[in-house]
Order: structure tokens, then sequence, then C-alpha cells
């Protein structure tokens, strides 16, 4: 039952996001610099609520454009109705609806859509993770410096001694390839799915990685803070691999003397 709703509530959404996508919306800005939210951000959260609510009414909802909707429940529903807001603002098909579902505060169901590219992921707890139905798993590299990774920078910059841009600046001066896609959820699926070795960022929400999180531990591999203790969605670091270079990739993110020599 839960599933279903989950799966019918992630194809609301991703349905108004192709209705919006490329045409006419209007967009505003938030708090910092191009942080954006259109007018699809807003009827997406509508739909997805909907075919909650019309299910679950009782259920706790948290939502990146509605904030909390607190309800004395066990189910906690956690949802970006666009992940890759900028994305969608100037019309790139890299960004999806992500919900995941947490029961007694642990996640149990995620879901991420992508529409444009047709790619439905899910986890449960407990029974793995997939890609259109099909069984996916992490990549096996064993090596941080072979390992291709992905990040995301935070929308107000954060003048850290070692912040993003200089882990981003150690990783590339090492010849290390790391993308920036623009979405968190799509990053963690992808890692998930083993595109990528391995996903770190500095400040993210809870919406932008619940159902991503789930999705990569239930494919496999591991995701953390910045210490290497077990994620939570509650704060704002993470590192999310295949398990294999998490350790070093751990390392570099927090140490300003480490070095992709294992040493
Ligand atoms: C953002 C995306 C992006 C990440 C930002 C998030 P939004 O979410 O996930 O990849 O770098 O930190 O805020 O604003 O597109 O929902
Ligand atoms: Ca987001
Ligand atoms: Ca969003």
């Amino acid at each position: 039952m839960l599933k279903s709703t989950l799966i019918k509530a992630a194809e609301a959404g991703a349905k108004v996001m192709q209705q919006y996508f490329q045409g006419e919306f209007t967009i505003s800005n938030k708090e910092g610099v191009n942080n954006l939210v259109t007018e699809a951000d807003h009827a997406s959260e509508k739909a997805i609520f909907e075919v909650i609510r019309s299910e679950y009414p009782d259920h706790y909802l948290l939502s990146e454009e509605a904030g909390a909707i607190t309800m004395d429940s066990s189910f906690k529903w956690i949802i970006d109705p666009i992940d890759g807001t900028v994305n969608f603002a100037h019309g790139l098909p890299l960004c999806c609806v992500s919900i995941g579902v947490e029961q007694d505060g642990e996640m149990i169901l995620g879901a991420v859509y992508n529409p444009f590219i047709n790619e439905f992921y899910f986890a449960q707890k407990g029974f793995g993770a997939t890609l259109n139905d099909k069984k996916i798993q992490v990549s096996k590299e064993t090596d941080l410096s072979k390992a291709c990774l992905v990040t995301g920078f935070p929308y107000t910059y954060l003048d850290q001694a070692y912040g993003p841009l200089e882990v981003f600046s150690k990783l590339i001066r090492s010849g290390v390839p790391v993308r920036r896609l623009g979405s968190a959820a799509i990053d963690l699926c992808w890692v998930a799915a083993g595109r990528f070795d391995g996903f770190y960022e500095h400040k993210l929400q809870a919406w932008d990685s619940a159902a991503g999180f789930l999705i990569v531990e239930e494919a496999g591999g591991r995701v953390s803070d910045f210490t290497g203790q077990r994620y939570s969605p509650y704060q704002p670091h993470i590192i999310a691999t295949n398990g294999k270079i998490h350790d070093h990739l751990v390392k570099i993110v927090s140490d300003p003397k480490s070095t992709l020599q294992i040493v």
C-alpha cells in the first residue's frame, strides 16, 4: 500500500514537471543567489500532497516548499517536488521528483523519478534498489585515484577554510574527474546505479537526500557524514560511495592534509 502510494505520488509530481517543462512559468528567488523556485515546484508539490493525503491523511509531511506539516504519526514523507530546479528552469532534463518515507526515524522507502530520461529509481529497506524495476548495484572500483566522482555546490557559498572549492580543487588537480549535475537526488541514484563511484556535498537538506540515501544503501553502497558515521538526512554533510573508496574519500573531504596517495 505505502509503496503504491509512493509510486503514484512520484508519478503525479513528474507529470506536472513534464507539463511545465520548456514552457512558460513564473520563477522567483529564495535565500541566496539563483536559488530558484518556479510555479512548477509548487504545482508538483500540490499534486504529490493530493496523492499522499488521499490515502494517508494523518501522515507527517516534510516538503521543500511547504515546510513541515507536523502530525502525530510514526510515518514521515520527505519530499522534494523538483530536485534540480535550476536545471529545470533552464530546460535541462536533469531534474526529478524525490520522495523518501521514514517510519519511526528509519528510512524505509525511496523513489526518485526523472521523467525526461525515463528513469524511475526505487528502494525498499532490506529489499534492494531498482532502476525501472531492474536491480542495480554500486560500482566495484577500489582505487579513489581511478574513480569518477560527482558533487554539488550550495547556493550560498560556504566560506570556510577547507570548503567545497578546496576539496574540488584537490581532486581535480590530482586528475580525478568530478562532475556537477545539479541534482543531488540524481547524483545519489547514479552512484547506486554504478555510473559514479562516489558523491559528496557540503550542504544538503533532508529532502535532497532522503530517498537517494536509501537507494544507495540498498544498491550495496555506503552513505556517511564527513566523519564516516552513518548518514542522517538531518545534518548537512554527505559522502555516498560504492563502499570501497569510502574511507579514502572521507579523508580527502575532511582533512586538508590528505593526499590521493594511500599512505
Ligand atoms: C539542489 C540540488 C543541487 C544541490 C543543492 C540543492 P534544488 O536542490 O540538489 O544539486 O547542489 O544543494 O539545494 O534546489 O534544485 O531542489
Ligand atoms: Ca533539492
Ligand atoms: Ca527542490
